[in-house]
């Protein structure tokens, strides 16, 4: 019997972070400003990012030393096990060897919460004092909570409704680490106001509590913004997740066919995924795939275009996949995959054809993670179960090919058994392809 896990020993922690972007041909496109729709320096974000991040968002640079704070609060959790599904390839009867990393070790149980430190320590150094964003399902949110309060700074967390009603443990987990939470859209601000008054009864969208978050941070002098996706640095925080995979990978004689991440903002997918790209641009025959939800398929069906990344239209217009900034997806339960938008990063690489992208229903993602959980063990968070059902496809497309598979598990799901509850007792269900819904959204995209 071999041991399943891979463990990183502690002296081949990674040091420095790899930046893809000089990497992709072709490069990406640069952010414009919202209002003269001109490219836009770093300076004009100075009021919301401190100087730090924003010298990592433009970085020509391919590797980025990863500071020795960030990195102490890591070795808390990091490296992360990879494991090999041994059991999971058992249930399945295929030849295919499948490997997660498991990234719902961190304290609160995410992915997110390696940016959340590196973006925490960043604000520390320039002297912020309160830092204001929004979560989807939570796992950012309390990501957040926990790094801001490792240094000594103030929380201010606006919620998406929908979660904040399926996920009230989150809430819990976000005051244990001593931030404050509000319900998004929220009377607290304007936008929130606005949205509130023309729709009461609106689930809430990231885009509308980006929105919120912007407002508060925009408005206070002590606070400063932070995102827990789609943006260059927050992808960069989070190739920690591939570099450690390759070595682990490399470790036990391994090297995947196949490498899979679901896709919110594209942060969770850019981490484990990018690493790889530079093996892939050198010939090395390897997919990489990004899977999201069919009730929010931005990669399959969006359009690639300049838009905003939020509802109120307050951040910079970004070059992305996108479904339209006021698309509103339907209230699916893997809360994190809810966002209109694509990493400008992932969108390049799509546009490159240097990965691939696949859109997934909600129940079989369910039957999937709990086939996950029975066998492995772990119950995967409802975004997480994306990508295991990714894998479980891949792993059975034909049972006797002998690949090997790597997919990020980048979160456990014990804060969201109310959403494995309503699957037990019957009450979710997929939704239809929001057609309507999408093209209406994207008649609204800034003309330019
Ligand atoms: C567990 C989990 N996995 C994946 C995602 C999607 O992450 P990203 O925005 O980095 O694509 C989220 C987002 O909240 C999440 O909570």
């Amino acid at each position: 019997m071999k041991s399943k896990h891979v463990i990183l020993p502690h002296d081949e922690r990674i040091t420095r972070w790899y930046n893809v972007i000089p990497d992709i041909p072709n490069g990406i496109e640069p952010p414009l400003d919202p209002v003269t729709k001109q490219p836009m320096g770093p300076e004009k974000l100075l009021p919301i990012f401190p100087v730090g991040l924003l010298e990592q968002e433009m970085s020509p640079e391919r590797w980025i030393d990863i500071p020795e704070e960030i990195q102490d609060i890591w070795s808390i959790w990091r490296p992360s096990p990879l494991v090999r599904a041994g059991f999971l390839e058992k249930a399945l009867g295929t030849k295919a060897k499948i490997f997660f990393k498991y990234e719902g070790v961190s304290p609160s149980g995410s992915h997110k919460t390696n940016s959340a430190v590196a973006q925490a320590y960043y604000n520390k150094r320039e002297g912020v004092k309160r830092l204001a964003t929004e979560t989807g399902a939570g796992q950012w949110g309390s990501a957040l909570s926990f790094a801001t309060h490792k240094f000594g700074l103030e929380c201010m967390v606006y919620m998406v409704r929908v979660s904040y009603e399926q996920k009230p443990y989150r809430k819990s987990m976000m005051n244990t680490y001593g931030a404050s939470i509000v319900p998004s859209p929220s009377p607290l601000t304007a936008t929130g106001r606005d949205i509130l008054a023309k729709t009461p009864d609106t689930p809430g969208s990231l885009g509308i509590a980006i929105s919120e978050a912007l407002e508060d941070a925009s408005s206070r002098e002590d606070t400063k913004y932070a995102l827990g996706s789609v943006l260059n640095h927050v992808c960069l925080h989070q190739t920690v997740i591939g570099l450690e995979a390759k070595k682990q990978m490399a470790m036990v004689g391994e090297y995947p066919d196949v490498v899979i991440g679901c896709c919110g903002g594209g942060s969770n997918f850019a981490g484990l995924a990018s690493p790889f790209i530079p093996d892939k641009l050198d010939g090395k025959a390897i997919r990489l795939i990004g899977v999201e939800p069919a009730s929010c398929p931005t990669l399959t069906r969006g359009v690639y275009a300049y838009d905003f990344g939020d509802v109120a239209q307050r951040t910079p217009l970004l070059y992305m996949y996108t479904l339209g900034h006021d698309f509103i997806p339907p209230g699916i339960h893997a809360g994190g995959l809810r966002y209109h938008g694509m990493a400008p990063v992932v969108s390049a690489l799509l546009r490159e054809n240097l990965m691939e992208a696949i859109s997934l229903n909600q129940m079989e993602c369910f039957e999937a993670g709990i086939l996950f959980a029975q066998t492995e063990g772990i119950i995967p968070a409802p975004e997480s179960c994306h990508a295991v059902r990714a894998a479980i496809i891949e792993a059975t497309k034909d049972l006797n090919e002998p690949k090997t598979i790597l997919f990020n598990l980048s979160g456990h799901g014990l804060l969201d058994l109310s959403s494995y509850d309503k699957y037990f007792a019957g009450e979710l269900h997929n939704y239809d392809y929001p057609a309507e819904a999408i093209a209406e959204a994207t008649r609204h995209l800034p003309k330019l």
